[in-house]
């Protein structure tokens, strides 16, 4: 151990009464550490040089390949849109229906399509347009308009919105009917669907389905929705009233929510996306493609 002590060592030792003491030795550094360690120091001495490195004051050092990670990105977004420009460019020029006759224009502007209503719609129509009942969002990749599957109404629903009002019956709602009233009118409403098979109570809701409620000046003699239906053979407003005979749902249809809905009354907002000055401001081209995402959900027509 005594060989140890003679100038190898700093001096520092533990344990000595141990008889076998710990000891800091004071070796020169390993040559290819030195090396890389000098090598490391010039490296950030040429990144200092050639790349945005320092803080100052108003800003920071830019390098003198004045390279950015901004810049980089900016680049990169270019050249993607110099390739979607010839795209769009026929895209802001046909019409729906030509577009929808190409397939290569078609496909790029479902695909388009796709990523905005990811970012834009799927928060109340949910992934892929399979609807949110809570809300009453309706299902967009089913055959079930509420206003139109049509190319040209899907676009004016997209740009202008749409608001949906279902009155309240119910008296202290809004309504004129009492409790048992509307439960007759549930009980029709169900039967349309084949869900209530209590005779008496459907008879009653039918009479005032078609009489005091005036429930078919909406949803027509038949009841199948504003879009479909007509009264006294004419027409409905376009009011996106719906189909109460199919079993799709907007909010949903067990008696109680049925009961709801028609009690207490309901009302769906859809926003506009193509007004100027709103929040929500699309662009023509992002509801064209938009347009012809929705129609190509399945229910388009
Ligand atoms: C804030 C929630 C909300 C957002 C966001 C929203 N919608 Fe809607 N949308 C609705 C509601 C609610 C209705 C039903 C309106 C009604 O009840 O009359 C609707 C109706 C529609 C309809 C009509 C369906 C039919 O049956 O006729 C289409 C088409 C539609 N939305 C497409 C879109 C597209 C495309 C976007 C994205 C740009 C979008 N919506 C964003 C709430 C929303
Ligand atoms: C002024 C037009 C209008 C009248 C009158 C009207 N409705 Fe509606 N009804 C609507 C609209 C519009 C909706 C959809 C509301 C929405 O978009 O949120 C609706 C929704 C409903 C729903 C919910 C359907 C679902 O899919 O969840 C039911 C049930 C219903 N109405 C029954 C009735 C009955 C019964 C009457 C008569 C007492 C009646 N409505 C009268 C316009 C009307």
């Amino acid at each position: 151990m005594a060989d140890l002590k003679d100038g190898k060592t700093t001096g520092h030792q533990w344990d000595e009464e141990e008889g076998f003491p710990l000891q800091e030795y004071n070796n020169p550094l390993p040559r290819w550490w030195l090396y890389t360690f000098y090598a490391t120091i010039i490296w950030a001495v040429v990144y200092w040089v050639l790349y945005p490195a320092w803080p100052l004051a108003d800003g920071f050092t830019k390098g003198v390949w004045d390279w950015s990670m901004y810049k980089e990105l900016k680049q990169d977004l270019d050249e993607v849109a110099a390739k979607q420009k010839p795209f769009n460019d026929r895209l802001e020029k046909l019409s729906l229906k030509e577009i929808a006759g190409d397939n290569a224009l078609l496909q790029y502007s479902v695909s388009g399509g796709k990523a905005l209503f990811g970012d834009y719609c799927a928060p109340c129509h949910g992934a892929g347009g399979v609807g949110v009942k809570a809300g009453g969002f309706p299902t967009l990749a089913d055959d079930d308009w509420l206003f139109g599957g049509d190319l040209a109404t899907i676009q004016e629903t997209i740009s202008k919105g749409r608001s949906g009002m279902m009155p309240a019956q119910l008296k202290g709602a809004g309504g004129a009917f009492a409790d048992n009233q509307v439960e007759d009118l549930t009980q029709y409403v169900l039967s349309l669907s084949g869900k209530s098979k209590d005779a008496a109570a459907i008879a009653r809701g039918d009479k005032l389905f078609h009489g005091e409620a005036a429930c078919n000046s909406c949803h027509g003699d038949k009841g199948d929705g504003s879009l479909k239906g007509t009264m006294a053979g004419g027409p409905l407003p376009p009011v996106g009233a719906p189909n109460l005979t199919d079993a799709i749902w907007l909010y949903g249809g067990d008696a109680q929510t049925v009961r709801e809905s028609i009690g207490k009354g309901r009302t769906g907002h859809m926003p506009a996306w193509g007004e100027e000055n709103s929040a929500r401001k699309l662009s023509p081209l992002q509801i064209k493609q938009l347009t012809l995402y929705v129609h190509s959900l399945g229910g388009g027509k």
